[in-house]
């Protein structure tokens, strides 16, 4: 595992390859203790290098088929072989190269959801891992702002910022305008969350979600309430904040972030 007194800020490599050595490394525990681990990732681009790196280097270093993979957000409407669709993307990047062992998503191949949202939540095997990407508005999954911290699974109006953040086409923000997400109260009760960001794009929802006292107008700051939260971030994203190391006593929670405009980072 990556030990507490690390630097969490990286370049983007580094960071990418961290990360995948981070996931590996938490997937392996779980399995070596329970015999099989639940994987939930995000649909991003940012975490796409890291699945680079988890498909080249580390396909043969855990039993890929003993993961399940469980899909967090999704479009409604949009069948899983449809390019625009979460599934798709998960199926190519992680599911097929990888060889994971079940993958739990949300739509059919008519488009309409397989279950209801409360049927898909009330399914699911306990989330050993959330790896999250952040919205410029804070959100994680399709939880946008004002989404309580207690949440539940269920269909969302996607906000124009993420539509206009995911698709360059006017036709695929009307087409894409809704969609389904698992709830706070789910992401925040994963055994674990690695969450990642890049880009100075992202810096003040970085900065909102670790510095700012949680709330639900920045849904990523619940993050922080779980203590079980890892955060990699490049130094354009960490610009406006600086990671605080764990105690000296060497203990691995979740690390302080302090604001600091213009901190730098070697
Ligand atoms: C998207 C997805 C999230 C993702 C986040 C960041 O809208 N719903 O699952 O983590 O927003 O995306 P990106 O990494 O492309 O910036």
């Amino acid at each position: 595992m990556i030990p507490p007194e690390q630097p969490w800020v990286l370049a983007r490599a580094a960071l990418s390859r961290a990360a995948a050595r981070w996931i590996v490394d938490t997937l392996s525990d779980r399995l070596k203790s329970a015999g099989h681990a639940c994987l939930v990732p995000s649909a991003g681009r940012t975490p796409l290098a890291t699945y680079a790196v988890l498909r080249d280097r580390y396909r043969d270093a855990i039993d890929w088929r003993r993961v399940h993979l469980v899909q967090m957000d999704e479009y409604k409407g949009l069948a899983p072989d449809d390019p625009r669709s979460f599934a798709d993307y998960l199926r190519r990047h992680l599911v097929e190269p990888l060889g994971v062992g079940a993958f739990t998503h949300f739509n059919g191949a008519d488009g309409r959801l397989l279950r209801s949202p409360a049927a898909y939540e009330r399914d699911l095997p306990p989330l050993d891992l959330v790896v999250h990407g952040i919205g410029r508005n804070g959100h994680i999954g399709f939880n946008e702002p004002g989404a309580a911290f207690t949440s539940a699974t269920r269909p969302v109006r996607l906000s124009p910022s993420t539509l206009g953040a995911n698709f360059v086409l006017d036709a695929d923000r009307q087409a894409c305008a809704m969609g389904v997400t698992l709830g706070l109260r789910c992401l925040l009760a994963a055994r674990q969350s690695l969450l990642l960001a890049w880009g100075v794009e992202k810096a003040d929802a970085l900065r909102r979600a670790l510095c700012d006292t949680p709330s639900s107008r920045c849904p990523a700051s619940g993050l922080r309430l779980t203590g079980r939260l890892m955060v990699m971030a490049d130094p354009d994203a960490a610009r406006l904040c600086i990671p605080v190391a764990a105690d000296s006593a060497g203990n691995s929670g979740t690390p302080k972030w302090e604001y600091h405009a213009g901190a730098h980072f070697d």
